[in-house]
């Protein structure tokens, strides 16, 4: 197969920063290349030079042979490339076919002018993919597999010849990732090339021919992926082989630090019982609609529960607001980071300690600068948050450094329940190990019990003390340390959904 895009050379800082030095490769038509790399190796980057939202400062970029010369925010589209970013930058407020045929309406200089004929191109396109939307339905109201579908939809309207996706399955459940991965392999098919970027080098290996692999902005392998294993990607990724640490047993005797007895809210979660214990990882799973959500939302005060309790180090609590549970010493890290938890245009050091600001006053109430910047310089460490100021702007960050900013602020809380919804998801590997050992210090050291709430069930089988499998709004299985396994947690919730399928609605224990 012949190339359809050949990189060359490429390189581009900010500000002194060197975001990507010397990339080369090249992509053949219908190859789908997986693009690896830690947070803040340069993967966003470079495909924001591909679409020509940003230009490089050396290298070349060449198109079928021909240099793409042109820059700007439809330059990509013009040479045949798409990409769907991470919050997928449709209209929301316009429906699924003006979405897809914005460009036609464009052309036409009116973006209202929809035509019959378009209404036609939409349909056959999304039939060809074998995908039924609603058409007409506003973007917003579709659910995020959806969307992205139909930004696959639009991107195949405007004759795209490369498709990148930038992490598009952070937010899906297994069953649409099989199925956009059923997509892509159409596109390969018909002879378009994929850009595929994701964390889980799981998905990669089943889904991509070429694995391209990013360090520090250099590119440090390219190599087919027939042949290489998840490990020695994960060691190209981060220069070493990730070291996982194992949990310590929870202390015998160990303070109850949160008590939740008979927590229900209706249409969410019922009945729902458990504790937690300093020192204690309670890993919770759950297939889509489990209320795993809806409960973390619940004892953090966003929406409050309609009966049961919540108690706290013994003494019972009434959470009804957000203020109400933080000040309970409940925290929750969500799963979105993006549009929940950080002030994009504040600086990093501003976001880490704003909510604990208190504790930095002296006793005139005046904010004491030292031991702000002590405590920011820390986090930055620790967590290995890459930046070379934390008076950048927290927009100036990668994905995954913004989530471990996020992550940063409520650990400075030093609360007493925390609780991480999808903490890892976006973040490298080498992070991720490193995140869990702080987090295990964090542990002995303070009265802290933590609430992992995670789809990944490697993450939830290495780290948790305790296992809740939730089902429809209930506690279906409380798992002890001494029968997690993956296996085990995978063979409980491919049960329930066998019991799903089948009708067989009668609740398990
Ligand atoms: N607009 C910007 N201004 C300053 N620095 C930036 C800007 N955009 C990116 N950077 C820096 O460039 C480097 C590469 O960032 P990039 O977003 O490409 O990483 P990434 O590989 O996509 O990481 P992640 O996996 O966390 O999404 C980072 O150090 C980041 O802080
Ligand atoms: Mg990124």
């Amino acid at each position: 197969m012949e190339d359809f895009i050949t990189i060359e050379n490429i390189g581009k800082n900010f500000l002194g920063l060197r975001a990507l030095r010397d990339v080369s490769f090249s992509i053949k038509k219908g190859e789908a290349v997986g693009l690896c790399g830690a947070n803040g190796s340069g993967k966003s980057t470079l495909i924001k030079i591909l679409a020509g939202v940003l230009r490089a400062d050396s290298g070349k970029i060449k198109i079928e042979g021909a240099e793409m010369v042109s820059y700007g925010p439809l330059a990509g589209a013009r040479h045949g490339i798409s990409v769907i970013y991470q919050d997928i930058s449709l209209f929301p407020t316009l429906t699924a076919l003006e979405n897809i045929c914005a460009a036609n309406a464009v052309e036409r200089g009116n973006i209202l002018s929809l035509l019959e004929r378009d209404r036609g191109r939409a349909k056959a396109i999304l039939d060809d993919l074998g995908v039924s939307i609603d058409i007409d339905a506003a973007v917003e109201e579709l659910p995020v597999a959806s969307q992205q579908l139909v930004a696959i939809a639009r991107a195949l309207n405007n004759d795209s010849k490369l498709i990148i996706l930038d992490e598009p399955t952070t937010a899906l459940t297994s069953k649409e990732v099989g199925f956009l991965f059923k997509i892509v392999n159409k596109l390969k098919a018909g002879g378009i090339s994929v850009i595929f970027i994701s964390h889980k080098i799981d998905e990669i290996i089943e889904l991509c021919d070429t694995v391209v692999i990013l360090r520090d902005g250099r590119l440090i392998a390219s190599k087919p992926v027939r042949g290489t294993g998840i490990a020695e990607i994960e060691t190209l990724m981060v220069g070493q082989s990730p070291v996982y640490s194992k949990m310590k047993d929870v202390a015998p005797g160990a303070p109850v630090v949160l008590e939740v007895n008979s927590l229900s809210k209706r249409n969410n979660f019922k009945d729902i019982s458990f504790s937690l214990r300093k020192g204690e990882i309670l890993g919770v799973i759950g297939l889509l609609g489990s209320g795993r959500t809806e409960l973390a939302l619940s004892l953090f005060g966003m929406s409050p529960a309609d009966s049961g309790t919540i108690s706290v180090g013994g003494t019972e609590r009434a959470v009804r607001t957000v203020r109400d549970a933080v000040r309970a010493g409940i925290a929750y890290v969500p799963e979105d980071r993006l549009t929940e938890g950080l002030v994009l245009n504040y600086p990093i050091h501003e976001n880490i300690v704003l909510a604990a600001l208190d504790r930095f006053k002296d006793k005139f109430t005046f904010l004491k600068r030292p031991s702000i910047n002590e405590t920011v310089k820390k986090w930055l460490q620790t967590l290995s948050i890459k930046t070379d100021s934390a008076d950048n702007l927290v927009s100036s960050l990668s994905g995954g450094n913004q989530q471990k900013v996020v992550l940063a602020k409520w650990l400075e809380m030093s609360p007493k329940i925390l609780i991480l919804d999808g903490p890892t998801v976006g973040i490298d590997i080498g992070a991720k190990a490193g995140i869990f050992a702080i987090l295990k210090t964090m542990m002995t050291e303070k009265e802290m019990g933590i609430i992992l709430i995670s789809d990944e069930i490697k993450e939830i089988a290495s780290y948790s003390h305790r296992v809740m499998i939730m089902r429809n709004g209930r506690v279906a299985r409380i798992l002890p340390r001494d029968e997690i396994s993956e296996d085990n947690i995978r063979s409980i919730l491919n049960e329930q959904k066998q019991t799903k399928w089948s009708g067989h609605r009668e609740e398990r224990e």
